[in-house]
């Protein structure tokens, strides 16, 4: 059916005035009532912190149906983008719309690669960084650095620029990512090498050094790649919301990905991948584990089981549920298998998903809680699990500031409030107060 033939109707219960308000219809997943003529109609705001039930856009990127579990981007599942897919060719559908061909990805990927090298002054400021800085607080200053740098993409009302702008940030986020961590541990920083695929380039410049060089492992670059399929965009999460309100007031897109970066560090957000460690760390046995789940059900006690719960999924995250398997499969064949932090894990999800607390509130294991033990078993240290889910999900932030800045319609986001401060009152001079 198409928009406005179905209708709501909003009555006053005080005065009985009604008022029609237009359905706006999906494609797959509820309809949302359009409520954005409703002040000028009525006078009154909808009001819904936290967003529980408020579609903010229209966008044609990713679907999530979180009560039976399902995510598609551009309509594939997950599941089979996941199964043998390649990042680049992901980052291709998520960007254009449709899968791209053989010459096509071939030329998206010497198109990322052209752009993977960083201004040799940029590498200035990560010296700037205290040498324990944590990596994502270098992410979010050096992303944001970007905007002085390449003058050249900031016209954000011509297209073309956009789209360098787009290729920019996804071809030098693993470099940035990579100079991170170099800068933290103290060693060179290490130049993009262009032969390489998108994840074995990442950990090239991770682990090289100018005496010597890294020797791929193919284990760890097909992770990589998988785990950046699944990290690559999760529709309007805080993050992606994040990169679209900054960028409805016209910001540059560096800008805009460097508050997304923000945003996702949040342990809420991205950052529970490094606190599910932190947290399974704390626990250290499986004998400590009842008195933990135990914390996470104390409403007087902050802690919460990290990497449980998500705001749209109700069912098992369909994410988790691939990274639990790979996770077998990468400690089997790293020869892994004696891993005490994937044993408590499984423990801790077992018990979590037969207590009576978890099930009444639809509490699952969400995609950070297997993903930092696929990049322990890598070599990756806590304080870049964060990290990587910020290059991958850079893919995601710039389809969707793609997709708005496209549209011509687009205003920019201004929420208002319920006021409950003091109404006006005289302003008394200091000596009078
Ligand atoms: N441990 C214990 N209780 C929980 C948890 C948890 N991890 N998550 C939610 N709850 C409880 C919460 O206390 C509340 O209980 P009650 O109804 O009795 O007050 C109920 O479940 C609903 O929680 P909520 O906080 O209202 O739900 P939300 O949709 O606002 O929050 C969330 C979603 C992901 C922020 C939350 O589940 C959480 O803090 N999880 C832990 C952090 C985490 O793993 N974040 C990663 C999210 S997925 C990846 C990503 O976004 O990047």
């Amino acid at each position: 059916m198409a928009d406005n033939e179905k209708t709501y109707t909003l009555t006053n219960d005080e005065t009985g005035v009604s008022i029609k308000l237009p359905v706006r219809e999906s494609v797959q997943g509820p309809p949302a009532i359009d409520v954005s003529s409703l002040y000028k109609d009525a006078g009154v705001f909808t009001y819904d912190p936290g967003f529980m039930s408020t579609a903010s856009c229209n966008s044609k990127i990713t679907f999530i149906q979180g009560e039976v579990g399902i995510l598609e981007y551009r309509g594939y599942p997950i599941e089979q983008l996941a199964d043998g897919g390649d990042f680049l060719e992901t980052a291709y559908l998520l960007l254009n719309g449709e899968l791209p061909s053989q010459q096509e990805l071939g030329d998206f990927n010497k198109l990322i690669s052209r752009h993977t090298m960083l201004n040799e002054t940029l590498k200035h400021f990560f010296g700037g960084f205290h040498y324990d800085a944590h990596p994502m607080a270098i992410m979010v200053g050096v992303v944001g650095s970007l905007s002085a740098f390449y003058h050249d993409s900031l016209d954000i009302n011509d297209p073309d620029q956009r789209q360098v702008a787009a290729h920019r940030l996804i071809a030098k986020m693993p470099t940035i990512a990579a100079a991170s961590y170099k800068h933290n541990i103290g060693e060179p920083i290490m130049y993009p090498r262009n032969d390489l695929s998108y994840c074995a380039n990442l950990l090239h410049m991770m682990y090289a050094t100018p005496c010597e060089d890294y020797e791929l492992d193919p284990i760890a670059e097909k992770a990589l790649n998988l785990l950046f399929i699944l990290h690559a965009d999760h529709e309007q999460n805080a993050s992606t919301s994040t990169v679209r309100l900054a960028g409805s007031s016209l910001a540059n897109p560096f800008a805009c990905i460097a508050a997304g970066i923000a945003s996702l560090w949040g342990p809420a957000h991205g950052g529970a991948n490094e606190a599910v460690l932190d947290m399974l760390a704390m626990i250290g046995d499986v004998s400590q584990i009842d008195k933990y789940i135990a914390k996470a059900k104390d409403k007087d006690d902050g802690f919460r089981l990290m990497g449980f719960g998500h705001r749209v999924y109700k069912k098992y995250d369909p994410r988790a549920g691939i990274i639990r398997d790979v996770c077998h499969q990468v400690l089997e064949r790293l020869a892994d298998n004696d891993n005490p932090m994937f044993e408590l894990a499984q423990r801790l999800e077992e018990i979590a998903l037969n207590d009576e607390y978890f099930i009444e509130r639809k509490l699952y294991p969400n995609v950070d809680f297997y993903s930092g033990i696929i990049y322990r078993a890598l070599g990756i240290p806590n304080n870049m699990f964060t990290v990587m889910f910020a290059i991958a999900r850079t893919v995601g932030w710039v389809a969707h500031w793609m997709e708005m800045m496209d549209d011509p319609r687009q205003k920019i986001g201004r929420p208002r409030q319920i006021y409950k401060g003091y109404p006006r009152r005289d302003y008394r001079p200091i000596g009078e107060r």
